[in-house]
């Protein structure tokens, strides 16, 4: 199992691995999946050709759909960012299909979340021009299908949210506005900006909760994991990628400076237990309380 272990923290697994036939997590040990499946419009990803039949395509998507399945907790959520429709190499309802296809397998159907990139630009063809002969309709907007195993309830974990009133009051309305990442900045063809694993987890999980991403790419959900105190597991089928995740985690994710915060809280902490100014010393609390007193 160890061997396809490309990177680990005390908090964070990356996996050099494929989603297929790996069996590198324990079934029903994830508490939400987050995740972008690459979209079948051949993206050149290093080491996955995204050019399948639609059909063939279909058939690798019940396959891995099937695989989280199983390593989902029963009251463990999903987070699937997909495309709503697809354009490229013939009109296909991506979104339909691939949510039938997660009902057949047993997920359970909850909302689905409707990610405005603002990104009108990406638009480039038009059909017939100012004519009804044949035009294009396409709606610049990616989903979040949010599916869950058994229960939509959550009795598992620590039962701590840390999301503010502000962030749940505007998630909870399900049309999301926030820019894509960009390909350049992080080196990768098909990232998603932090923001969305970032949403996805305050929102469907509790702290130390387990997070996977099966498709890691660039590890985005790795990085919001690093960011909310929750543990995250990724697998990612071309090394590089593993390479770029890892890079990301330690420049964006500061895994080695949150390491050596903990260190510096524990070794305040023994200090406080060693030193005569201790806030066991009367000294101190006089201190204390004499600033209160100016305060008031
Ligand atoms: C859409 S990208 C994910 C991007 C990611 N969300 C990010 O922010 O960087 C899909 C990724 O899945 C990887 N992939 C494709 N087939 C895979 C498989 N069978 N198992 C694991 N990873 C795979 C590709 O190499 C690619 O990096």
């Amino acid at each position: 199992m160890d061997n396809k272990l490309y990177f680990s923290d005390h908090t964070i697994q990356i996996y050099n691995d494929d989603i297929l036939i790996t069996n590198c997590v324990d079934e029903e040990t994830i508490d939400l999946i987050v995740t972008s499946p690459p979209y079948n419009v051949d993206i050149k990803y290093g080491s996955y050709d995204d050019k399948m039949d639609y059909e063939e395509y279909l058939n690798f998507t019940r396959n891995w759909l099937s695989k989280c399945y199983k390593l989902l907790r029963n009251d463990g959520r999903f987070c699937l960012n997909i495309p709503l429709d697809k354009n490229k190499g013939g009109q296909q309802s991506v979104y339909a299909d691939i949510t039938t296809i997660a009902k057949q397998i047993g997920w359970k159907y909850h909302s689905t979340i409707i990610w405005n990139e603002q990104n009108i630009s990406r638009r480039t063809a038009w059909g017939s021009w100012l004519s009804a002969s044949a035009p294009y309709v396409i709606a610049p907007v990616e989903v979040i299908v949010v599916l869950y195993k058994k229960e939509w309830k959550k009795i598992s974990g620590s039962g701590e949210s840390d999301i503010t009133k502000k962030e749940f009051m505007e998630w909870t309305n399900g049309v999301w506005n926030f820019m894509g990442e960009s390909k350049k900045r992080v080196g990768h063809p098909a990232p998603f900006p932090v923001e969305l694993p970032m949403r996805c987890i305050k929102l469907f999980s509790f702290v130390e909760d387990t997070v996977f991403d099966p498709f890691l790419g660039s590890g985005s959900t790795l990085i919001a994991c690093v960011k909310t105190d929750r543990k995250g597991i990724g697998i990612e089928i071309d090394k590089n990628y593993c390479k770029l995740a890892k890079q990301r985690l330690i420049e964006e994710g500061q895994i080695y400076q949150l390491k050596f915060k903990e260190f510096s809280v524990i070794k305040d902490k023994i200090q406080k237990y060693n030193t005569p100014k201790s806030p066991k010393n009367p000294r101190n609390i006089k201190f204390f309380s004499k600033r209160r007193k100016e305060d008031a």
